[in-house]
């Protein structure tokens, strides 16, 4: 199967960062995210293989209320949860670059999040980044190895004037600029 190339976005372009401590601690930050979520979000998760993106995926439906088995829907594309919103948990790693996104029902659920009846929580997101049209808040996440084993970092950007307060509110912080 095609095997498309995955571009991951600039660290330094993500102004705020936490660290996590192991698979729980990823899931505990995704559960903060989860319970603080209304409908209508999109969350964008960028990192390299085994970065922790399911992980925080099966967090952020904890904190919807989702008890299910939260599994990477690597093959099936997209997996669907109810909770007190729907969650579709989507992953672009193996979409060939051939695939038309209708045919994974993106448009649908793109509607259904517009409507805010559900939140949107994509891997390897690439493919998706053209068909947002102007959808908000988007927040963008990127997952790193940390300096200590099992540790990762996650960074934050968001161009939504409710991400600062939802940062701080997750225990985020904004890291100095250049000229800070
Ligand atoms: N701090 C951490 N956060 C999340 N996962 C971690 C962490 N430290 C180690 N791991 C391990 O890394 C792997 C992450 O897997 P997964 O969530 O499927 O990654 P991805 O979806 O990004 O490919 C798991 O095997 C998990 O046990
Ligand atoms: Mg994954």
């Amino acid at each position: 199967m095609h095997q498309p190339e995955h571009i991951l976005p600039d660290e330094a372009d993500f102004p705020w960062v936490t660290a996590t401590a192991g698979e729980q601690g990823t899931e505990e930050l995704g559960r903060r995210l989860g319970a603080v979520l209304g409908g209508g979000e999109v969350v964008l998760l960028f990192g390299r293989l085994g970065a922790g993106k399911t992980c925080f995926t099966r967090g952020l439906c904890r904190g919807l209320g989702i008890a299910e088995d939260v599994v990477s829907p690597t093959f099936t594309l997209v997996n669907t949860y109810r909770g007190e919103l729907v969650v579709h948990h989507l992953d672009f790693y193996r979409l060939g670059g051939d695939t038309p996104l209708e045919d994974v029902g993106v448009m649908e659920i793109l509607d259904e999040v517009e409507e805010g009846r559900a939140v949107l929580v994509a891997e390897w997101p690439d493919p998706l980044l053209g068909e947002l049209k102007g959808l908000q808040p988007v927040y963008s996440w990127l997952g790193v190895a940390g300096a200590q084993d099992q540790q990762r970092l996650w960074r934050l950007r968001s161009d939504s004037p409710e991400a600062d307060h939802l940062a701080r509110e997750l225990g985020l912080h904004r890291e100095k600029g250049p000229d800070a």
